[in-house]
């Protein structure tokens, strides 16, 4: 019985991968933002109708990177307390302090309704996460952010192909980023990218993504080496190429697991809010009690499904989060502990998708 993994990317077809790669290894020029970077940027300025888009190594490397080129004195980023770990590390990294939100348990996003209680004097930016793919409350988060002076920026990582009022989710805000690992529905393989129609905060980012060098190559800025490579980014316009029929394939499995998830007791599933066109990056659901999940990870090991709790731990357990550790979140906490995210991705048959369903329906008996 195959394997079904949580997520598969948009895998290139091989020929035409090894076509484009041949043809950047004849070029002699693999690095150093060359014509496969810049065709890639353009593509994802396109389609996430941006005015500048910048591929970087990573998408942990994209927030770091624009966390500094927002040029902010010390101080704190709130985040939310339900993401990844680079959501919190980053700003960390940066010399931030972090300041958790908890979250809506709606969306799995931070909770607008709570961010403003974790406001103060030294608060510097807000990081909201579109978390599965779904839009955090980017319309609260805005007005949060003009009212008391403080920017708004976006982790975008899973938001590649989701729209919000028939706009790319990356589009919305001051900037954003998005991780192009290959755990996403584009990637190019490791990548991140970043997004703003901001022209200064644009030609910053460029700069600190080669060593702070600008255009004429004199140093200039305090900078790092956060550079796409040419192999990378040509994988990614390969990927990105196929963005469109990916969500279109994954919004069918999502639409035969919800008709089959809908009246399973002790279960729960999310639905698209209105606007939204979910890119279905990942599909989660919320187990109400331990045990069944439990039973859920068991069975899926026995049948060969890669069920995966997403993520276990919330941030507040961080080792390093000291002064956070006593603080609780409990819709967060909820969410780390009971939040499974199931098998989607175009290459599913129908087949797979009754295994996925059967699965779970004989773990909840
Ligand atoms: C929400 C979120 N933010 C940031 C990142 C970091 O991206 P990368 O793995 O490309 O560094 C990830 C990666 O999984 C993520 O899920």
């Amino acid at each position: 019985m195959k394997r079904l993994e949580v997520n598969q990317t948009i895998i290139p077809e091989k020929k035409t991968l090894l076509h484009h790669w041949e043809r950047v290894l004849e070029s002699g020029k693999l690095t150093n933002n060359q014509v496969e970077v810049q065709s890639f940027e353009k593509e994802l300025e396109v389609s996430c109708q941006r005015a500048h888009a910048l591929a970087v190594s990573s998408g942990t490397m994209a927030l770091q990177l624009l966390i500094r080129a927002l040029d902010l004195p010390k101080g704190e980023i709130i985040v939310p307390a339900f993401s990844f770990v680079a959501t919190a590390s980053a700003p960390m990294w940066e010399g931030y302090k972090v300041i958790l939100c908890d979250i809506d348990p709606k969306t799995l996003c931070i909770d607008p309704g709570k961010v403003e209680a974790r406001i103060s004097s030294d608060t510097r930016a807000i990081l909201g996460v579109h978390v599965f793919g779904q839009p955090c409350a980017v319309d609260k988060l805005e007005v949060l952010g003009n009212q008391y002076g403080i920017p708004v920026i976006y982790d975008g990582a899973h938001a590649m192909g989701s729209m919000l009022h028939n706009k790319p989710l990356l589009a919305i805000g001051l900037a954003s980023m998005t991780s192009l690992h290959t755990s996403k529905i584009v990637s190019s393989i490791e990548g991140g990218a970043l997004f703003t129609d901001d022209a200064s905060l644009h030609n910053r980012l460029f700069q600190m993504r080669y060593f702070g060098r600008n255009a004429s190559n004199q140093d200039e800025l305090l900078g790092t080496n956060a550079k796409m490579h040419e192999f990378s980014a040509a994988y990614g316009q390969l990927s990105l190429a196929r963005l469109k029929e990916e969500v279109e394939a994954r919004r069918q499995i999502a639409a035969q697991y919800d008709e089959a998830f809908l009246t399973i007791d002790g279960l729960d599933i999310f639905k698209e809010s209105s606007n939204h066109y979910w890119n279905r990056a990942y599909y989660p659901i919320q187990v109400h009690h331990s045990v069944a999940m439990e039973q859920i990870m068991e069975q899926g090991e026995k049948q060969n499904i890669g069920f995966r709790p997403y993520w276990r731990p919330a941030l507040q357990d961080l080792p390093y989060l000291n002064e956070e550790s006593s603080r609780r979140y409990p819709v967060a906490s909820f969410a780390a502990n009971h939040t499974l995210c199931l098998p989607i991705y175009s290459s599913m048959n129908r087949n797979d998708v009754g295994r996925v369903i059967q699965c779970i329906i004989k773990a909840m008996e």
